[in-house]
């Protein structure tokens, strides 16, 4: 007998993935997914399904109850790793303070150094499971974090030990990211820091072994175009693949910089131009956009219909982070839905295959087809469309994380 890890059955409507024009769903009435070793072994109509995958024969039967069952989430964008508190800058925001200003005047990211500086590793670490909890209720089963709060050898690669150590703990699946280029440290000046993360970070991330990707913050005032490229070589050179947080302020040119390198995601776009877009098509970078962050920010959104026109892979992330505090992939959706045009199923392949297309996981990540991971959600709903039409309610009740039950009724339930 085969070992049969879960089967879920009885969904209204079983959304497997993207169809092939990447903008609408394939979906299944009356759906079930069967899991074996971890994985998607089958999926289909229930009938089918369960006549060769018995749930009686399961560890464990789910009945989805004729509600939607999901690929999980994947966030592809997070500053998930921090410690302190700056809910006062919201405050100072809505009177009308800029993200800038708050930087200028050492608060901003450099607050959030000083805080994980004065932090010991088992605070991080229980900060991080904390949040990785809140996500994954939210629905997210993969998450991409990054270091960048640490802005010096020692604290960037303690950070991705905590990340590490995050991931070995926690039913999420964590993606380190070194983002030691993050901000410019106090009283430090760009080029003698870009310096110190080519000569001193990288090297010792890459001996230390943790992190997949190097990103960098390619933005007016923080990091140029040139330093930022200088990053994103050394990086690549240690084995680190490159992404951009590229015209989220203003635009300089971290898109076409993405394009060059190759990176696997530019990320934030609202300055982004028709000539970034198509470069980003032609490189086969995915446009990572981050709605929360403009909403968070009062500020204009990425511009996702002229990204999906030129057929790029639009993906969607929460940035979650001091600045932006919302686990909620459900969240992001409605954002898109609302202020960035996209319909319901756009939103949900962008917070799902096309995510995991920018973390690179072209192994079924994201849908739910055969060899896959087994990671899905049982929304206490009909449909996919509750996702973004209920905004500002948590409609996911089941999670299941390589074929384990690991959060029920909306609460985690993991070991
Ligand atoms: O993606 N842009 C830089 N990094 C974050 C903000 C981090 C912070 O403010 O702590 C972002 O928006
Ligand atoms: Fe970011």
């Amino acid at each position: 007998m085969t070992d049969l890890d879960a089967v879920v059955h009885g969904a209204s409507e079983l959304v497997v993935g993207p169809d092939g024009s990447g903008r609408a769903l394939e979906t299944v009435e009356d759906g079930a997914v069967a899991v074996v070793d971890g994985t998607v072994a089958a999926v289909g109509p229930t009938e089918d399904v369960t006549r060769e995958y018995p749930p009686g024969n399961a560890r464990r039967a789910v009945d989805a109850g004729g509600r939607a069952v999901l690929p999980g989430f994947v966030d592809p964008h997070t500053h998930g790793l921090f410690a302190g508190d700056r809910s006062d800058e919201f405050a100072a925001k809505l009177r009308g303070k800029s993200y800038q200003d708050i930087l200028a005047e050492g608060g901003g990211i450099l607050r959030t150094v000083r805080a994980v500086r004065d932090a010991d590793d088992e605070t991080l670490l229980s900060n991080l499971l904390g949040h990785l909890d809140t996500m994954l209720a939210h629905g997210t089963t993969t998450v991409e974090v990054k270091s960048g709060y640490g802005l010096d050898t020692e604290t960037e690669l303690q950070m991705l030990r905590v990340i590490d150590r995050a991931d070995d703990r926690h039913p999420v699946d964590v993606v380190p990211t070194f983002m030691g280029a993050h901000a410019v440290p106090e009283g430090r000046d760009a080029d003698d820091y870009t310096d110190e993360v080519v000569e001193e970070q990288i090297p010792a991330v890459e001996s230390q072994g943790v992190a997949d990707f190097c990103d960098v913050f390619c933005e007016e005032g923080v990091f140029s175009v040139a330093q930022s490229r200088r990053v994103l070589e050394a990086g690549a050179e240690a084995g680190l693949t490159p992404k951009v947080h590229a015209e989220e302020l203003a635009h300089i040119g971290g898109t076409q910089l993405a394009a060059e390198m190759g990176a696997t995601s530019a990320d934030h776009l609202l300055y982004a131009t028709e000539e970034d877009i198509d470069a980003l098509v032609e490189a086969s970078v995915t446009p990572v956009l981050l709605p929360g962050t403009a909403f968070g920010l009062g500020a204009d959104y990425a511009d996702a219909g002229a990204f999906l026109e030129s057929g790029a892979p639009v993906a969607v992330a929460t940035d979650f982070n001091p600045n932006c505090h919302s686990h909620s992939m459900g969240f992001a959706m409605a954002l898109s839905c609302v202020e960035m045009r996209m319909t319901p199923a756009e939103a949900l392949v962008a917070g799902t295959r096309n995510a995991a297309l920018a973390l690179d996981r072209e192994d079924g990540s994201g849908t739910l087809r055969e060899g896959a991971p087994a990671d899905l959600l049982v929304l206490d709903a009909p449909t996919h469309v509750h996702v973004p039409y209920q905004y500002g309610t948590n409609v996911v009740d089941t999670v299941l994380a390589d074929g384990a039950v690991v959060c029920e009724d909306g609460r985690t339930t993991y070991e």
